[in-house]
Order: structure tokens, then sequence, then C-alpha cells
């Protein structure tokens, strides 16, 4: 095992057990996530925040579960398969060109920015997918406000609309 697979390997078993210790529950209350939505977990992890939102959507729902790493998307099916979740799809992001443009009404971006070698080619990845009336949350954790803001706004494809929790809400530009 080298040095980066057991990086990849205890993030998502730290994540795992955060999932066990402190579900993700009321953090997804600022997103405003409705039955019926089309949400998409970019950079989703162990799945915590899929879960939740799995629950808001309900059954006409879906929520696509991205992720980078192969050992992400094996913990999200152990939920899926754990709590039965019917409205879960695990995309990697090699394959992100299966999802259609223009169908997500929300995108959550939680905790994973930081990780993120071009944040443009993710930026312009998730305006494809955004619907024109969807809105992007940005959880800035370990990264520097400014920092993250200045990179959004440079874009130019998305507006910051609002920052709260460490949170940023955008609005695609176009
Ligand atoms: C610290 S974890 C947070 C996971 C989850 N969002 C949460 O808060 O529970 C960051 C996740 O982002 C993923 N990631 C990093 N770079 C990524 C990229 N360019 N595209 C998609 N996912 C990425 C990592 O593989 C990891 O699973």
């Amino acid at each position: 095992m080298n040095n980066k697979e057991f990086t990849v390997e205890r993030m998502i078993s730290m994540l795992e057990e955060r999932d066990i210790t402190s579900p993700i529950n009321e953090e997804c209350d600022k997103f405003g996530i409705k039955k019926g939505d089309i949400v998409i977990d970019y950079g989703c992890g162990s799945g915590g925040y899929t879960k939740k939102v799995s629950e808001l959507i309900g059954d006409n729902g879906k929520v696509y579960a991205v992720d980078i790493y192969d050992m992400a998307l094996e913990a999200v099916k152990r939920k899926i398969d754990k709590y039965q979740l019917k409205n879960v799809e695990p995309v990697l992001v090699k394959n992100i060109n299966r999802i259609d443009a223009n169908i997500a009404d929300i995108i959550i971006a939680i905790d994973m920015f930081h990780m993120v070698q071009d944040p443009n080619v993710v930026l312009k990845e998730l305006h494809r997918l955004i619907k024109k009336n969807g809105t992007l949350f940005i959880d800035m954790m370990h990264m520097i406000p400014d920092d993250v803001k200045g990179i959004v706004v440079n874009s130019n494809l998305w507006e910051i609309v609002n920052e709260s929790d460490n949170c940023l809400k955008c609005l695609p530009i176009g």
C-alpha cells in the first residue's frame, strides 16, 4: 500500500466513523432541499451528507454522489445497501459526463474545495450540471474564505449571493 492509498483509506475510514458517531442532520437545513429535488453531492466522501439528502428528497428525488476515489463510492454503496437508499446514484468524477447537463436543483460541495487541484475545472463542470435556477453551496472549511471567494468570482460563472456558517451560496451566471 503506498502513501496515497493509505491517506485515502484513512480519510474514508474517519468519515465513516464520523457518520456513526455524529451523523449529518441539521447541517443540511441551510441548503433548503425539498422533496423531489435533484441534488449533486460533489466530493461526497463516505456519503454522510448523501444519506441525509436522500431522506430529504424522498422517492421522487435523486442524489448523485460524486467523488474522485473508488474507495469513497464503495463507502457510499455500503450506505445504499445498509439503509436501502433507492434514490442515490454513485458517480466517479471520471464518468461525470454521464450526468445530464442542467439537471441539478442543488449542488453541495462540502469540505472538499481545499482538495481540488484545479478549482476552475470543477466550477465549470458544476456550472454545466446546475439548472438555470439552481443553487451551489461551497463549504470553505480548511480554506481562507477570501481565497475561495476570489476563485468563485474570477470564474465568471457563479455569483455569490450569500455567505453564512463558512458556506457560500452561489447562483449560476448565464
Ligand atoms: C474531506 S472529504 C469530505 C467528504 C464529504 N463532503 C463530507 O463532508 O462528509 C473530501 C472529499 O472530496 C473528494 N474530492 C477531492 N477532490 C475532488 C474532486 N476534484 N472532485 C470530486 N471529489 C473530490 C475526496 O476524495 C473526499 O472524498
